[in-house]
């Protein structure tokens, strides 16, 4: 058995009189990778801010090597030797990645800054990963993943002994998120303890060595992860019930054709050709990155192709010119980098849920915030959107609770109400990145219920067992190409992961 490396005791956290982290204890010896789970707002981030230094915690105390810790900020926590890449992406678009990488620590040559050292230590570090990622690029121009990659390279740059990692994977793709654990496995053999947090559990499962779950801030097991442990008693542990992911039922006739498109030019991706028709659900699978993401802005207004190729929306020909006119015909999106661009942190929860529907909730001009009251508090339970009160601002809610928000505030758009969604398409582009399995759940059913109601989603997803359960068909971008689409129920995991290479 190697030795103890952290332990955390009896940690107890409070924000504003509501309890997050109650008596937290748990143990990372040296060389080990210890996953971190929990329902979205279980209390994960904030132990691990705890943990950074980050936030100071009421009670509790941590140990390094047994000797015990005082440390009051993350200064102070990285000369000790932790170090994390947070969940939410901390990159400053305007620099590079590899100004990014050393920010703070700049070698300096005669009091200036040392560009080449910079350079030569940020490369080093670039070679880790193998990525081909351009490192003198702004991390603005930059896609989620390699943003993801920048950060997590920024935390190494410290030369921890303790790396945690909050939800790594959630914004990789495949292939970098391969890439990161076979780099987690030479952080083992070096005696470097990882705390992994995600609620992929198959990850956990695959790459890590014991597990935490925590439930409503408090430890409900720590074990080690062997082929007794199976995902079902994770999920059983993490919210008190077992889900079963069942393939939706297909509407039973797909309606007529009302999103058809053919040869549109978005950045590197060539949409050969692509329809949806009315009750129905299609899935895109592709790498992160691949340009589903860019089609789907084309198709929202958000974003001009190079070349527009022949569109038709709804029998109108061409894309909308905004998103205020692509409102205006019914298509409403969920965009990828919603915590940005879809919701206000600075406002409440009921804020951010009526935003989006203002139009409805007004009479003769006045908003109704009584109807405003009851609408938000509807979505908050049907989404189980974990909150202190309607009036908490969303920027201090769990990360996966930010995304229901944003998931949940074109749901409160009045149209949505109404029984037919016929003249209604909603474009979803990872709608459940970051939500946890229960959470999920709530998500696959409430896109059924979309697609029941005549409404077309169009929906892509880094998981691709989540599109086959959730699709009727999937279309594969290949080549930079989408063109061709599969019924869902003849796909496996498998064979989509072939023809999106
Ligand atoms: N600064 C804050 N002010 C008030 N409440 C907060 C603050 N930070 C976190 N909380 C609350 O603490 C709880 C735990 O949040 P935390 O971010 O630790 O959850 P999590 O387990 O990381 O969830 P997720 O899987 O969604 O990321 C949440 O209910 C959240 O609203
Ligand atoms: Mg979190």
């Amino acid at each position: 058995m190697s030795e103890e490396l952290l332990r955390v005791e009896a940690i107890s956290k409070a924000f504003g009189g509501v309890q997050v982290l109650q008596d937290v204890s748990l143990l990372l010896r040296s060389g080990e990778v210890l996953a971190l789970v929990g329902a979205n707002g279980a209390g994960k981030s904030t132990l691990i801010k705890v943990i950074c230094g980050a936030y100071a915690a009421d009670k509790g105390t941590i140990f390094i090597d047994g000797q015990q810790q005082n440390y009051r900020n993350v200064r102070e926590a990285v000369a000790a030797g932790v170090s994390v890449a947070h969940q939410n992406n901390m990159t400053i678009s305007r620099l590079t990645g590899a100004q990014n990488i050393e920010l703070g620590r700049e070698p300096t040559r005669f009091g200036l800054i040392d560009k080449r050292e910079l350079r030569r230590r940020a490369e080093a570090l670039w070679r880790v990963f193998d990525v081909n990622i351009d490192i003198n690029a702004e991390c603005g121009d930059l896609g989620p993943g390699e943003q993801k990659i920048v950060d997590i390279l920024k935390a190494l740059a410290t030369d921890p002994r303790i790396l945690i990692l909050d939800e790594p994977t959630a914004t990789l793709t495949l292939g970098e998120s391969k890439r990161l654990f076979a780099f987690i496995d030479q952080l083992r053999t070096k005696n470097i303890g990882v705390i992994f947090i995600s609620h992929h559990l198959q990850e956990v499962l695959d790459h890590c060595d014991s597990v935490v779950v925590l439930k409503d801030g408090r430890l409900v097991h720590q074990g080690v992860v062997d082929n007794n442990l199976t995902r079902e008693d994770i999920v059983q542990m993490m919210i008190g019930r077992s889900v079963v992911q069942e393939k939706r039922a297909s509407s039973a006739v797909a309606g007529e054709t009302v999103v058809s498109v053919e040869n549109l030019k978005v950045g590197s991706l060539h949409v050969n050709r692509f329809e949806a028709a009315r009750g129905e659900v299609v899935g895109i699978a592709g790498l992160i990155g691949a340009g589903q993401t860019e089609f789907l802005q084309c198709l929202a207004g958000a974003r001009r192709p190079s070349q527009a190729g022949s569109v038709e929306l709804f029998a109108k020909p061409g894309l909308p010119k905004t998103v205020g006119d692509a409102v205006l015909d019914g298509i409403y999106s969920v965009p990828a980098d919603r915590i940005h661009t879809a919701i206000f942190g600075a406002l409440t929860v009921e804020e951010n849920l009526s935003t989006a529907s203002l139009s409805g909730l007004s009479s003769k001009g006045f908003i109704s915030s009584r109807t405003a009251r009851a609408r938000a508090g509807e979505l908050i339970s049907a989404l189980a959107i974990k909150c202190a009160g309607q009036d908490q601002k969303v920027q201090e809610l769990s990360g996966g609770n930010q995304q229901k928000v944003s998931f949940a505030r074109w749901l409160s758009r009045p149209g949505l109400s109404q029984d037919s969604l016929r003249n209604q398409i909603f474009l979803l582009d990872n709608p459940t990145e970051g939500v946890d399995v229960g959470a999920k759940a709530e998500f696959y059913d409430l896109i059924g219920r979309l697609a029941i109601r005549g409404g077309t989603v169009i929906v892509t997803s880094a998981e691709f067992t989540e599109l086959i359960a959730i699709c009727d068909r999937i279309y594969c971008i290949s080549n930079s190409t989408l063109s061709d689409h599969f019924p869902a129920v003849e796909m496996t995991e498998e064979t989509l992961l072939l023809k999106t290479n």
